[in-house]
């Protein structure tokens, strides 16, 4: 058996990948560079592999299976979304996928606070004003931003990540809408929130937070009509995916103070062009997707993936799946 892995992922679970090689005999393969793996490394380093431990940061498609050839079995993912994957190919092709789901709810919550915060309430601008030195007093008027009590939130997708949102947001004294693929009646009586169209919840709120998977739906869902509709002190917060958003609407709608602020953790593509008229934007705090990036959450990533990997090459049901039963597939085709 051969095992690889894209990149080093935080130890434990790079140890539980290491014994679990040790256990079935498998050879290992790591791309050791903090770096995506060039695609033309990938395209090689798959050939012959029974098991995949990937990042969001590779395209894995039909190309990519074609070329790790009838072997893989697994493809486990250390990311809850699996948008970089084609899911449909892997199944056609009997191949098992996995994520890690559940694990980094609660640390992306946070990361949506903080940029809900850090975007309404200035903090990146009162950041380099003052290490501009033009701090020269108090100022009734310096550097005012959105008071979060008694703000409606409009949380669009509410999963896991969306309901730990509005949690955290409820104990900020928040009205909060959700729009969603489907009503969540239960999890939202507990906090109070409501169900809104779209263009309802845009128009009332004063935070709009991005927190759907990206499918082909969501793909672009946030354009130059959506931010219309928003007020023109409103902030929008996406900790999703770059891609639910045309950043070219984005950018106009903050330079033409359409709206007011934006808080992005991803953006399209990603790294961020250093040429991205974003970055001229006073208005506009952008981190490098790092909404899961807290210790505890990264190795239980790890973990979750190694488990998946293990899971697969051992021909059992992976703890998490996103496509169970494909390996059905595979028995067709032997
Ligand atoms: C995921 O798991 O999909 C996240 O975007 C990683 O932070």
């Amino acid at each position: 058996m051969r095992i690889f892995v894209t990149r080093v992922i935080p130890e434990d679970g790079l140890q539980r990948v290491r014994e679990e090689a040790g256990d079935l005999g498998a050879e290992l393969f790591i791309w050791r560079e903090d770096r995506p793996i060039p695609r033309a490394d990938l395209l090689t380093g798959v050939r012959d592999m029974d098991g995949l431990l990937c990042l969001l940061t590779e395209r894995i498609d039909a190309e990519v299976l074609d070329a790790a050839g009838p072997r893989l079995k697994v493809i486990s993912q250390m990311a809850v979304g699996f948008d970089n994957i084609d899911v449909a190919a892997a199944t056609a092709r009997g191949i098992l996928v996995g994520n890690t789901p559940g694990v980094l709810t609660e640390a992306t919550a946070d990361m949506t606070l903080a940029l809900m915060l850090a975007a309404g309430r200035r903090l990146p601008e009162g950041d380099r004003f003052v290490r501009a030195g033009q701090w020269q007093t108090w100022s009734p008027n310096l550097l005012l931003g959105l008071e979060m009590s008694g703000a409606t939130l409009g949380i669009v997708g509410f999963g896991r990540i969306g309901q730990a949102v509005a949690r955290r947001a409820a104990g900020f004294g928040m009205r909060i809408l959700y729009h969603s693929r489907h009503e969540a009646p239960e999890a939202a009586a507990q906090i109070s929130a409501k169900y809104a169209p779209l263009d309802t919840l845009l128009a009332a709120a004063d935070v709009v937070s991005l927190n759907c998977a990206l499918t082909p739906e969501t793909r672009g869902l946030i354009g130059a009509h959506e931010l219309g509709l928003m007020k023109t002190s409103a902030i929008l917060v996406n900790t999703a995916r770059g891609a639910v958003v045309d950043e070219g609407a984005l950018f106009a709608a903050l330079r033409d103070r359409k709206i007011a602020a934006a808080g992005l953790d991803v953006t399209d593509p990603e790294p961020i062009r250093p040429d991205n008229p974003l970055l001229s934007l006073d208005n506009c705090l952008i981190v490098p997707h790092i909404a899961s990036a807290t210790v505890a959450t990264r190795a239980k990533m790890a973990t979750m993936a190694a488990d998946n990997l293990a899971a697969g090459l051992r021909g059992q049901p992976l703890p998490n799946c996103v496509n169970p039963g494909a390996d059905v597939n595979r028995a067709g085709q032997q």
